[in-house]
């Protein structure tokens, strides 16, 4: 006697076929050989069984089955397919047992992190922050400042200026060359006294060599108050000094001119690489240049709206990229500058 299979019903299959939609990914498998299994699959089954059934019913019931397996087979497809999906979405397709790949981890270049540590140690004694525009008129970079037309103090700070139709020629646009001009756009911001910081970038026609770059960050300081003197600069500068660089760090200061101060100074910091022998990083002199300063010119808080009888004041003006190379011992500042991460990497936060 051969085996009696009793295949399940056409009507059973149907409920079965509607359920397909529902199952997990292993469920799917286990039903798609149940189903259409070769072996002892139901439909095989049924089409097995055909021999067994009355003549007149062969016909009819063999296409039965044939268009239930199509539908099966179809509906299988397409919760294999959107099974595949969905795992693609939640990113679990894929060899799970691979190596993560290396990301890199952004971190703040040490200039930035030298501009934050500058801006908060004169956000200690009570100074804050102000910035202005890097596009400026001659007016505010120059001649509010106290430059005479055509002085050649301007030589340095030769730039970029911004050619256009609009371009007043008595006023013309340019790239500023320092961040002094804000010192006129905070005073004319609302009356005395002031304590501000500036940091910003500026631009000159400078060569991109080993201590100069064509754009870099500066901050400005600006203290205007009734009775500020000489000796509160020289106080102050001198505790940023040994705040950032070390109590042991050694200060002075050097007459100088700026057309916006006066007196005009120059503050040295001994070389941090050579202690004071001298090396190439401060050409032999034992000491590096860290900023200028000196007591705001008359000039120029007239110049601002502020009466320069009742109000005195001093500012300063830094270069952090420089203030970098000076405390990390970097030689040459364009390093700063070249992305390369073998440098960046050293510092806080950065990837290995
Ligand atoms: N603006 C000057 C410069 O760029 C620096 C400076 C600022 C000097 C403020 C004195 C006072 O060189």
């Amino acid at each position: 006697m051969t085996d009696h299979v009793t295949p399940p019903s056409l009507e059973q299959l149907e409920e079965r076929l509607k359920n397909i939609d529902t199952l997990d990914h292993d469920a799917l498998e286990v039903e798609s050989i149940a189903i259409l299994g070769r072996k002892s699959g139901a439909l095989t089954a049924a089409l097995r069984s055909i021999p067994t059934l009355p003549v007149d019913e062969r016909r009819s019931f063999g296409a039965a089955v044939n268009a239930l397996k199509a539908r099966f087979e179809e509906a299988f497809e397409a919760r294999r397919s959107a099974l595949e999906g969905d795992a693609g979405r939640s990113g679990l397709s894929g060899d799970l047992s691979m190596p993560a790949r290396h990301t890199w981890m952004g971190a703040v270049h040490p200039v930035n992190q030298v501009v934050h540590a500058i801006l908060g140690i004169f956000r200690d004694l009570g100074f804050s922050v102000a910035t202005g525009p890097e596009v400026e008129d001659e007016w505010y970079n120059f001649l509010s400042l106290n430059f005479p037309p055509d002085h050649p103090a301007m030589d340095m700070h030769d730039t970029m200026y911004l050619a256009g139709p609009s371009a007043d020629p008595q006023n013309r646009l340019l790239l500023r060359t320092h961040t002094s001009p804000v010192q006129i756009r905070v005073m004319q911001g609302g009356p005395p006294p002031y304590r501000v910081v500036i940091p910003g970038v500026v631009y000159r026609r400078d060569p991109f060599d080993a201590s100069h770059a064509p754009a870099f960050n500066q901050i400005e300081g600006l203290a205007v108050d009734e009775g500020i003197g000489f000796v509160d600069l020289k106080a102050t500068l001198t505790h940023f000094a040994h705040s950032f660089f070390g109590s042991a760090a050694d200060v002075r200061f050097r007459p100088s001119f700026f057309p916006f101060t006066e007196p005009s100074a120059e503050m040295d910091i001994r070389c941090q690489l050579c202690a004071g022998t001298g090396c190439a990083a401060c050409k032999g002199t034992g000491w590096m240049e860290i900023l200028g300063c000196g007591m705001v010119h008359p000039r120029v808080l007239e110049n601002a709206g502020v009466d320069s009888e009742r109000y005195t004041g001093w500012a300063f003006g830094m270069g952090p990229a420089r203030m970098c190379l000076a405390l990390y011992g970097v030689p040459d500042i364009r390093m700063l500058y070249e992305g390369d991460v073998r440098l960046l990497s050293q510092f806080a936060g950065a990837p290995e």
